[in-house]
Order: C-alpha cells, then structure tokens, then sequence
C-alpha cells in the first residue's frame, strides 16, 4: 500500500486529490488548520491531522502513518486578493510553511513531493501576449504570487540540497465540485455560480472582454498524480491550464446556459471596467502534454453543468453557511 500526506486536503482541490488517493487504495494523512478548509471535506478513509504548518514545532509533532511515497503540498492562503490584507501572514502561511513541509518531507525521507504553484507567478500578462509557457520570465503583482515564486525556488534548492524529487505545477483558474460556494473573493466559476444558486443576478466586475484558462478539478488532480509517478517529472516545472482562453462573457453563456436562463439583461449585472482590470492569459500546456501525457478532459462545457449538479446536491450545506 502506497502512503501520502495531501496538505489542504480539506480544502478544494486537496480534498479532491485526497478522495482520489484513497479510491486508488492509498493511505493518506491530511494536514490542515481548517481556516479556510472544511473537516467535512476531507474523504472518509483518511486520516487527517489539523495542523498549521507555519508552526515549525506543531508540524514536527506529526508523524506519517507509514514510509512516505509522496507529500503533495497544497495548503495555503490561496487568493491574490487577500494576500494584501495580511502580507506577512502571507509569507508565514505560503512561503515559510512551504520551507517547513520540504525539511519534514526530508526528515521522514520522502521521496516525492509536488508543490501547488500558481499562474499568479506571472504576474500581469500584456494582452497579446499568446499563451505563457514556463520559460517566460516570472513578474508577479500580488504578495500570493511573490510567495508561490520564493517558495518554488526554496522547492528547488532544497531539492538539490536534499535529494528530494520535487515537481511543480502551477495551476490556472481551477473550478468544480468542491470549491468553497461562500467565498466570494477566489474562483471566478464559484462567484458568478453562487448567485445564481441563490436566484440571483450575477455582479460582474470588470470587463467581459477579460479572460481566463479554467481548468476542471479532475484534471488538475491527474496533473498531481502523474507528476508524483512520473520519474520523469522529478526536477520540472509545468503550467496546468487548458491552453483555451475564454473570455467572461463566453463564461456567463456556459452559466446561464446550465442554468436554463435566456434573459441575459435579467442575469447579468455588468459593474464596467474596473482599475486593476487583468485581461488574461492561457497557459501553454505543451511541456506536461510532451513529458507526462496530461491532457484535459473536461472542456466548460462538460465542467459547467457537472458543477451545477453538484450544487444543486451540496444547496443546504451553502444555506447553512459554515
Ligand atoms: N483554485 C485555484 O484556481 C488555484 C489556482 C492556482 C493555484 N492554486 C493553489 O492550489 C492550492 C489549493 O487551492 P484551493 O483552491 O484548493 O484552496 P483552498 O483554500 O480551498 O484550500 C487550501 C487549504 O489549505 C488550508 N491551509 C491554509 N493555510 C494553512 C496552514 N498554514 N496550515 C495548514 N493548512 C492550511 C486551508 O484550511 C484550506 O483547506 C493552493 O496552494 C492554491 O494556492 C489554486
């Protein structure tokens, strides 16, 4: 039986790869703090330990169940919005707690380890620019962005120093079952969707004109576990986007349309441009296609109506807040 710790693994995406892991026949160990993640997230079957992994000492009271095949990191403050509230929780939580997990990894002689990275790396992407490949030079313009970059070079040196094979995915605007319907400052998908989950119009601020690369939860999760089996990948960095940019207002038609609402004016709220505005970007996805046969399988229009299913299953626990 493999073992894996997942951090995050109550939150969106980690419960996701969590559940996955398990199904596969896998022991896995959670680690998470709760603050932004729900214990009810976590799959049964896994063990999971609440843990903030800022706290050096907290972290190295955790013991793994079993010899680790694998650590897959994606606990973190996970909106760029937010990481101006409180910059230097930020660094704590998304960059120390990176340095943190890599030294445990190494002290509990893990052989894998793949980090959550992010788009955000980037930075602001001129219009125009083409789809963004890995060797594009990384400018980000948020404290998030500036701490998934310091952590992946901490990923780097620690991985020559220690002998750890690390991967590194950096992840496009990941949307599905499971994302927090409450939050309305992360998820573009998740925002727009909750209002008309509660007969809403959707408030949409900014441009329709902007875009993005969204990419369904499952095939983000394949990216994760083909990057922990890949002997390959040990060492790489790879972009996870579909490489389609869509704008907002084909995003809104996929909305409307799953929800079976024709009267645009009625739905739609547009606030105009707002300062700040980012046009987007797609990923360019040739390096994880070449090297680790990742390919999407869920284009919006599979994804969309897979995650209003889910919502209208998952409606009271939203009701109910928290
Ligand atoms: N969702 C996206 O579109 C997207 C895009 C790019 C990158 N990412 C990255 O993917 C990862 C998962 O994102 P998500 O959307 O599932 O976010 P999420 O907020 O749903 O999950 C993050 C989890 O980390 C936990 N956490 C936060 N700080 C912690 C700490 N100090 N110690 C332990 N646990 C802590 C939270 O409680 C939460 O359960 C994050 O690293 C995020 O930055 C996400």
């Amino acid at each position: 039986m493999k073992s894996f710790v997942v951090t995050g693994g109550a939150g969106f995406i980690g419960s996701c790869l969590a559940r996955r892991l398990v199904a596969g026949g896998g022991r896995v160990l959670v680690l998470d703090d709760l603050s932004a993640g729900f214990k009810r997230n976590v799959p049964s079957g896994a063990l999971f330990r609440k843990v903030d992994l800022s706290d050096d000492r907290a972290l190295a009271r955790v013991r793994p169940p079993a010899k680790l095949d694998a650590v897959f990191h994606l606990a973190a403050q996970s909106s760029g919005e937010a990481s101006f509230d409180d910059p230097r929780r930020d660094v704590a939580v998304n960059h120390l707690a990176t340095y943190n997990l890599l030294d445990w990894s190494a002290r509990h002689r893990c052989r894998r380890f793949v980090f959550a990275s992010s788009m955000s790396v980037y930075g602001d992407v001129p219009a125009g620019s083409g789809r963004v490949a890995e060797g594009r030079p990384p400018a980000p313009a948020s404290f998030y962005g500036c701490n998934k970059l310091a952590s992946e070079a901490t990923i780097r040196a620690f991985s020559r120093h220690a002998g750890l094979g690390c991967t590194i995915l950096r992840l496009f605007n990941v949307y599905g079952p499971g994302q927090n319907m409450l939050n309305m400052k992360q998820g573009m998908v998740s925002i727009y969707m909750s209002y008309l989950m509660n007969g809403l119009p959707i408030r949409v601020k900014g441009s329709l004109g902007r875009s993005r690369d969204f990419v369904y939860v499952e095939d983000v999760v394949d990216a994760f576990l083909r990057g922990a089996a890949s002997p390959r990948a040990a060492g790489r960095t790879y972009n996870v986007g579909t490489g389609v940019r869509t704008s907002v207002r084909a995003l809104l038609r996929e909305l409307l349309g799953a929800y079976g609402l024709r009267d645009w004016r009625r739905w739609v709220e547009v606030a105009g441009r707002t300062s700040g505005d980012v046009s987007g970007f797609a990923s360019d996805p040739s390096s994880i296609r070449r090297e680790l046969g990742w390919r999407p399988r869920w284009p919006l229009s599979r994804g969309i109506p897979q995650m209003k299913l889910w919502c209208d299953e998952t409606r009271a626990i939203w009701k109910g807040g928290r």
